[in-house]
């Protein structure tokens, strides 16, 4: 399959979709916005108003100049500042997750349950200033929303649902959330607090603000790509870890290796395993001729394997010298939280280690693997730890 990657970057299948496997071709769709538009939401909902709806607040759902003007406004409000300021609160909840799941069972935990998918949700709850006491409902919701994507759909015994049916699940969103954001928007316009709704509500470029519509829009948005992918990327570095006990031995003795093996996690097993655009006019891309209106997908999981680009693609090495992975994405749309990923990853793998002196999957209880193609991670994560 690596072989024809190099040899076909780029391949339409018989639906007319267009799969983009080349680091140098997804490189050039991301670079595009002009040809390639993340406005893909109508060819998903086949509904022009919900998906205008949609547009109001969500970056990953707009096009410049739009996209340009929300970014410029949310990036003064949601900054890396801010997000280096919650290092202490992430410390703390890890803490409290991972006393809760010693205290429920002793000699292992199920990592995915126990942390890694509270985890993100609750750092983003309490990044936007959700009280503490909302923080059940918030997840309520939030489960919601993410069983709707079939992202937590383990159970799921058919695994036949379409990516159609998949994606317009997760753009739809849970009223009450919606609602609640709603109130927690206007309430911060009157009375501002240190948080990532009152910066929102708050802030201005050019004379331009937002919404209170766009702020929920955006804190929802937040939730949708920010939630799943932490824990996919989380889950994924202890596989990786797992499969290299010598890279685990490396990382316990110097916490300050945390930072490569995240970002060759993020490579050798990219969370988001495929981003989409859709055409806005006839273009080519590695000689392969796409049509104005068609949907491509950018498989992020093989463009970070691309022999061209990464010497022995196929080998998990955290001291690889240049790293260029798309696991973020490339170019305008590059993931905005970025910096709370990488910071979540570094501080919740070294807790882990740290706590733990054994810490290995469980043979007789392997792990399960979320069954959708394109968010690649764990369902369930059983670890040993004696
Ligand atoms: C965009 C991956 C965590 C917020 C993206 C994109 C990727 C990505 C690939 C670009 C998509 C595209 O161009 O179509 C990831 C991964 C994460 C992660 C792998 C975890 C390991 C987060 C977190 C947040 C976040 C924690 C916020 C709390 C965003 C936003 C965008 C984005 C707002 C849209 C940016 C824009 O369109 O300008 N992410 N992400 N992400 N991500 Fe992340």
């Amino acid at each position: 399959m690596w072989d024809e990657q190099a040899e076909h970057p780029v391949k339409i299948d018989e639906n007319g979709m267009v799969h983009v496997y080349g680091h140098a071709e997804t490189v050039e769709v991301y670079g595009d916005p002009r040809n390639y538009s993340n406005n893909i939401a109508p060819q998903f909902l086949g509904d022009t108003e919900d998906a205008g709806e949609f547009n109001s607040g969500s970056l990953l759902q707009s096009d410049p100049p739009h996209h340009t003007k929300l970014r410029k406004i949310i990036s003064r409000a949601f900054t890396p500042r801010m997000v280096a300021g919650l290092e202490p609160r992430i410390v703390e909840i890890t803490h409290e997750l991972l006393g809760a799941a010693d205290a429920e069972e002793a000699g292992g935990f199920e990592m995915v349950d126990d942390l890694t998918y509270p985890l993100p949700v609750i750092v983003i709850a309490e990044l936007l200033g959700i009280p503490h006491s909302d923080r059940g409902l918030f997840k309520k919701w939030v489960d919601q929303m993410l069983a709707a994507a079939g992202v937590m759909a383990a159970d799921d015994s058919t695994g036949e649902q379409s990516e159609d049916a998949d994606t317009a699940a997760a753009l739809r969103r849970v009223p009450e959330m919606l609602a609640y954001l709603h109130e927690h928007a206007a309430d911060r316009r009157r009375k501002p607090r240190a948080d990532l709704l009152s910066e929102l509500v708050h802030a201005e470029v050019d004379g331009a603000r937002l919404s209170d519509d766009a702020v929920v829009d955006f804190a929802n948005e937040l939730l949708v790509v920010g939630h799943g992918t932490t824990t996919a990327l989380l889950g994924n570095m202890l596989l990786c870890l797992d499969a290299h006990p010598q890279e685990m031995e490396r990382l316990r003795k110097d916490p300050a290796r945390a930072p490569g093996v995240t970002e060759e996690t993020l490579r050798f097993l990219s969370p988001i395993a495929g981003s989409y655009r859709l055409a806005t006019a006839d273009t080519e891309l590695a000689g392969v001729r796409v049509s104005q209106g068609q949907l491509l997908t950018l498989w992020l999981g093989a463009a970070n394997r691309d022999e061209r680009v990464f010497e022995q693609p196929h080998v998990f090495d955290p001291d690889r010298t240049t790293n260029p992975h798309l696991g973020f994405g490339r170019g305008i749309h590059f993931c905005l939280g970025a910096p709370l990923a990488r910071l979540e990853a570094r501080v919740a793998v070294n807790i882990l280690l740290d706590r733990y002196p054994t810490l290995r999957t469980d043979p007789d209880n392997p792990p399960e693997f979320l069954p959708i193609p394109d968010l690649i991670g764990t369902s369930k994560l059983p670890l040993l730890t004696g």
